[in-house]
């Protein structure tokens, strides 16, 4: 199954009881696996897990810890920009230059990468003094 796909049918699994907007998220890894997540929201947090963190702790929990590519789907006007903490997120387990595909469900796709979606992000680098 593509990418694309993946991210399309996991989609369909989000627990969106507050939002209503469903995320699929499906990450390749290095090795060719891939891993799947949505956004699961519940009554305290009503923002949830967002479908990328759903994803991320997929491959982790597989024994994995490298993301060659992403890719994220909702259904919105725009390809939706995954939230500020998932940035940091991607970041901690891609380069820089990882393909990272923005779509909606209607078929827009936006291209961009880890590190064009966090500029100037926090590394292990800024910790060399410690
Ligand atoms: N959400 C994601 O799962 N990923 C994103 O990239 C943006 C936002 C979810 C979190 C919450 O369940 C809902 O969308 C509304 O914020």
């Amino acid at each position: 199954m593509s990418l694309s796909d993946a991210a399309r049918a996991v989609r369909e699994n989000a627990y969106v009881p507050y939002s209503h907007f469903k995320v699929g998220a499906a990450l390749l890894t290095p090795a060719g696996n891939v891993y799947v997540g949505c956004n699961v929201e519940n009554v305290a947090y009503p923002e949830g897990t967002c479908a990328e963190a759903g994803a991320i702790a997929a491959m982790v929990a597989a024994g994995e810890t490298e993301i060659a590519e992403a890719y994220v789907i909702a259904d919105s006007p725009h390809p939706v920009p995954p939230c500020g903490g998932c940035r940091q997120k991607l970041m901690e387990f891609a380069k820089s230059s990882a393909k990272v595909t923005l779509a909606t469900v209607d078929g827009a796709e936006l291209v961009t990468t880890v590190g064009d979606l966090l500029p100037g992000a926090f590394t292990t680098e800024h910790m060399d003094r410690s």
